[in-house]
């Protein structure tokens, strides 16, 4: 650690009474980052404030010692949002975690910001109702990072977003005041929704320290489909056909490349007895048998229409979770090469449209690169990853990656898409915000940080 992080770390501990400031490399080196591998972490020390009002005060001192903070979750971003590259001091809620109310009637679940996603759906089954928003990291990522990068998941196509489940925030703005946003209510029209400005602000507003979710009913009993196609155009007539007729919670794909990584990654059978170049998870409301029939029905149509190659429905919870894991296991099984990501959205009328042309465009610009493809095609969110080859360093793989970027952001915008869906801007795709957002936006987006963080030290270089 050098003089000035020295410096910072007995500032923060001098000025914030029992708070705990760690500066051991191990946790600098845990805590200094996310799942993104491009930065390495250098942060001066790691804070681990256990309530409210020790957050108020590392803010203050922060804000008067001009101290970067960068506020840290499960460190599952996929964005380099939480990383600490460069002396900042990180604020970990790892030791906020309290579960503090659950309201029957409201059907709301008030939590610390370090709460784990997990806990708060197994928290919301045991009291009979559900917490929508699932994604393959939600056994580590904490539900504040969730709220600042308003994660998405598998369950948009129904429940939405996690902002469509914040009903109340508590926020600790840069001047080091205590926001209560909504306070749970479902109507309030008294003003500015500042709720959904810190939803999705990626820690540069204000440090999230509690919330108030919404649950809702729990779904009644499934079943998944894996489905095999081979084109794309036959996709999108498979999932207009289906949400046509079933009840869908989810509608994702994948490429046989993907497949290949995770069937490697996880040591998975083929699910199918064909080989498709793409497919599908479908996951649908089957309470009843007659939902079953109308699934095979539709799968019978589409099938004779020639959409679809080969499928499987799921007969018990086991196998739904087994066909699960083609899907949620994809990411993990990459993750070592390591990929460079791209979260792409476009609407879901263009999703053909546009990877035909990314498709086009790949094989014109880098086809030495493997890219897999894989994501929540029923909201239009695709995720493309770029795979390092093992003989490239990972400086030279990030720069050609960024010269893919350009290209392809010039593209998404074109097609009037946006370059993150639910993985934030953070770190790593900050210098591409303005292909997708107009200088009058990236302004006013400037301007309302100024008045949260004066100081500017929530998070600098992140985003903005
Ligand atoms: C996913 O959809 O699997 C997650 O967003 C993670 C990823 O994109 O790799
Ligand atoms: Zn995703």
């Amino acid at each position: 650690m050098n003089g000035k992080n020295q410096k910072a770390a007995a500032a923060l501990q001098r000025a914030c009474a029992g708070l705990k400031v760690v500066t051991e490399p191990s946790v600098l080196e845990s805590h200094g980052r996310d799942w993104t591998r491009f930065r390495a972490p250098r942060p001066a020390a790691v804070a681990f404030p256990e309530s409210v009002s020790q957050v108020q005060q590392l803010v203050a001192a922060a804000a008067a010692a001009e101290i970067a903070l960068v506020p840290s979750g499960g460190r599952t971003g996929l964005s380099g949002g939480a990383v600490a590259a460069d002396g900042e001091v990180v604020v970990s809620f790892d030791r906020m975690r309290r579960v503090l109310d659950f309201n029957r009637v409201d059907r709301t679940l008030t939590v610390e910001a370090g709460v784990v996603t997990a806990t708060v759906q197994e928290r919301a089954a045991a009291e009979g109702l559900y917490y929508p928003v699932s994604f393959a990291a939600e056994g580590s990522s904490q539900i504040g990072g969730n709220i600042a990068t308003n994660a998405g998941g598998i369950r948009v196509l129904r429940y939405g977003l996690t902002r469509d489940q914040v009903a109340g925030l508590k926020v600790v703005t840069g001047r080091g005041e205590v926001l209560e946003c909504n306070r749970g209510l479902i109507k309030n029209a008294s003003g500015y929704d500042l709720r959904h400005l810190f939803t999705g602000s990626e820690g540069t507003l204000g440090l999230i320290v509690e919330a108030t979710l919404r649950l809702t009913d729990p779904p009644p009993p499934s079943k998944v489909l894996l489905l095999g196609v081979d084109s794309m155009d036959a996709l999108m007539k498979v999932f207009a056909t289906l949400r046509a007729r079933l009840d869908l919670s989810a509608f994702e794909f994948f490429t046989d490349r993907a497949l290949h990584h995770v069937r490697v990654g996880q040591g998975l059978p083929p699910p199918l007895d064909a080989s498709c170049p793409l497919y599908v998870i479908v996951e649908l409301d089957c309470p009843t048998e007659w939902q079953e029939e109308a699934a095979m029905d539709c799968f019978e149509s589409c099938a004779e229409r020639g959409w679809l190659l080969d499928g499987v429905i799921s007969q018990s919870d086991r196998q739904i979770a087994e066909l699960w894991r083609y899907r949620e296991g994809i990411s993990e099984s990459i993750s070592h090469f390591p990929p460079y990501k791209n979260d792409l959205s476009v609407t879901v009328s263009r999703v053909p449209e546009f990877l035909r042309r990314m498709d086009r465009l790949i094989g014109e610009i880098c086809p030495e690169f493997e890219v897999v493809w894989y994501g929540h095609i029923g909201d239009g969110n695709l995720h493309m990853n770029i795979l390092k080859p093992a003989d490239l360093g990972l400086e030279t793989f990030e720069s050609r990656c960024h010269e893919i970027s350009e290209r392809t952001y010039a593209l998404t915008r074109d097609i009037g898409g946006s370059i993150s869906a639910e993985h934030g801007i953070g770190l790593l795709k900050q210098p591409w915000l303005d292909r997708v957002r107009s200088a009058e936006e990236i302004g006013f987006m400037r301007g309302i940080k100024q008045v949260f963080d004066p100081a500017g030290i929530f998070n600098p270089g992140k985003l903005l």
